[in-house]
């Protein structure tokens, strides 16, 4: 066996064959199963989209119509799991409700399966069907709220956003919605999808691989990064604030949120997309003054960062998208999950398909033949 040399973050090392999406990090191209993102954007619907990841092809129509029918009639959460989710602080995050509701599901599911393709679908319906009822049952409960209960004459996003606002929703907040769930699905081999696809190694059950990729999603290094965003732009506060704002956390060498990115060293064409969607929102809806600050900061910082290859990143212009739709910021990261849940099981059935346990090794750099001290000699 040969041995590599230690990459800090496994910058640049291959960590599994995949055919599910590809990404060229310097001509900003992103693909699902071969097909470009924006025509997909343009074309598809996420569930469609979804269908695509997780089974290699587009589905006909028989075939997408049976599995939004089996989605629409599976997003009832247990009452059990509702009565557990009244018990959580109603202070805590709704990505941690969201991890720790997505891993209590797997108690009513604890046989494994994993040669059979029924359990597997089952798995992947249950989970894209219900994950939505629980981060809206949760925004709703730490109101003090009853959930609502989803409504079967609508599509995914509608539904969603109904269970959300207690209301129909725009036909055309929806259909952007929509069209969000499809930028966020998956993006190859992602923290989040690399901690689904070491659990999965495991042969432990899909509620526990997603639980461990939420876990993953939640922190500011990924996808949380889309709330500091909008607590940022909040903070700055005006446009002419960005340059010194900029400027202090260079400074300090702290990092700009939703800037930046491992693969990426140009414009990350889900940036642009989403960027695109929030200027169809304010035309319908109503000017922004966040969305000068962020265009302003877009400048800015390209001026000072474009030779390390530092524009914006997915999660700079999604949160201002949310929040046109008045969606409260801390849902903006469970937002991520329930699209890029598709993107997990998708990995969750590569990994099993040629499964081999995870086991990477590790560059010891600590002590040998240490004597043990006796407590009162320390
Ligand atoms: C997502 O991987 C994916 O595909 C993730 C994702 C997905 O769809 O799954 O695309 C979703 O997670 C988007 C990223 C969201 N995170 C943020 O917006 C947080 C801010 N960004 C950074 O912290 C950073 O850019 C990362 C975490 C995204 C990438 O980290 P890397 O690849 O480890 O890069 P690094 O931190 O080692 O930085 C390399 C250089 C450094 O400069 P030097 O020390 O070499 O001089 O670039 C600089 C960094 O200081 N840099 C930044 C910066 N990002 C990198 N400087 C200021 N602000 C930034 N945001």
């Amino acid at each position: 066996m040969t041995v590599c040399e230690f990459r800090p973050g496994l910058e640049g090392i291959p960590a599994a064959q995949s055919s599910i999406s590809y990404v060229d990090g310097q001509k900003g191209i992103l693909e699902y199963r071969g097909i470009r993102i924006e025509e997909l954007a343009e074309k598809s619907t996420f569930l469609e989209t979804a269908y695509l990841l997780i089974w290699g092809e587009l589905p006909n129509k028989e075939e997408l119509e049976a599995f939004e029918h089996e989605i629409r009639y599976h997003r009832r959460i247990k009452y059990r799991i509702r009565d557990m989710m009244k018990c959580f602080p109603e202070s805590g995050h709704p990505m941690d409700a969201l991890q720790a509701s997505a891993a209590a599901l797997g108690l009513f599911y604890s046989r494994r399966d994993l040669h059979n393709p029924v359990y597997i679908r089952d798995a992947v319906v249950r989970l894209m069907a219900t994950i939505p009822t629980m981060v809206a049952a949760f925004q709703l409960m730490r109101q003090g709220n009853d959930p609502i209960k989803p409504r079967d004459d609508l599509d995914y996003s509608g539904n969603f956003l109904y269970m959300l606002n207690e209301k129909e929703p725009d036909p055309l907040a929806a259909k952007i919605f929509d069209i969000c769930l499809i930028l966020h699905v998956e993006h190859t081999m992602n923290a989040s999808t690399f901690s689904a696809r070491v659990t999965a190694s495991t042969l432990t059950d899909p509620y526990a691989v997603v639980a461990s990729a939420v876990g993953t999603l939640g922190g500011p290094l990924h996808g949380g990064a889309n709330e500091e965003v909008i607590q940022m732009l909040e903070e700055i506060g005006s446009v002419d604030n960005v340059r010194p704002y900029v400027d202090d956390l260079l400074q300090r060498k702290a990092k700009i949120m939703g800037f930046g990115h491992r693969v990426y060293k140009v414009k990350d064409p889900r940036a642009t997309i989403l960027q695109n969607l929030a200027e169809q929102l304010f035309e319908k809806f109503g000017y922004d003054k966040y969305y000068e600050i962020a265009q302003e900061m877009e400048r800015v910082v390209a001026e000072k960062l474009s030779g390390k290859g530092i524009y914006p990143n997915v999660d700079f212009y999604s949160g201002l998208v949310y929040r046109k739709m008045g969606i409260p910021t801390d849902l903006f990261t469970p937002i991520f999950a329930i699209a890029r849940v598709a993107g997990w099981l998708a990995h969750w059935k590569e990994q099993l398909a040629e499964n081999r346990i995870f086991r990477p090794t590790q560059v010891y750099n600590g002590r040998h033949e240490i004597p043990y001290l006796p407590i009162d000699q320390r």
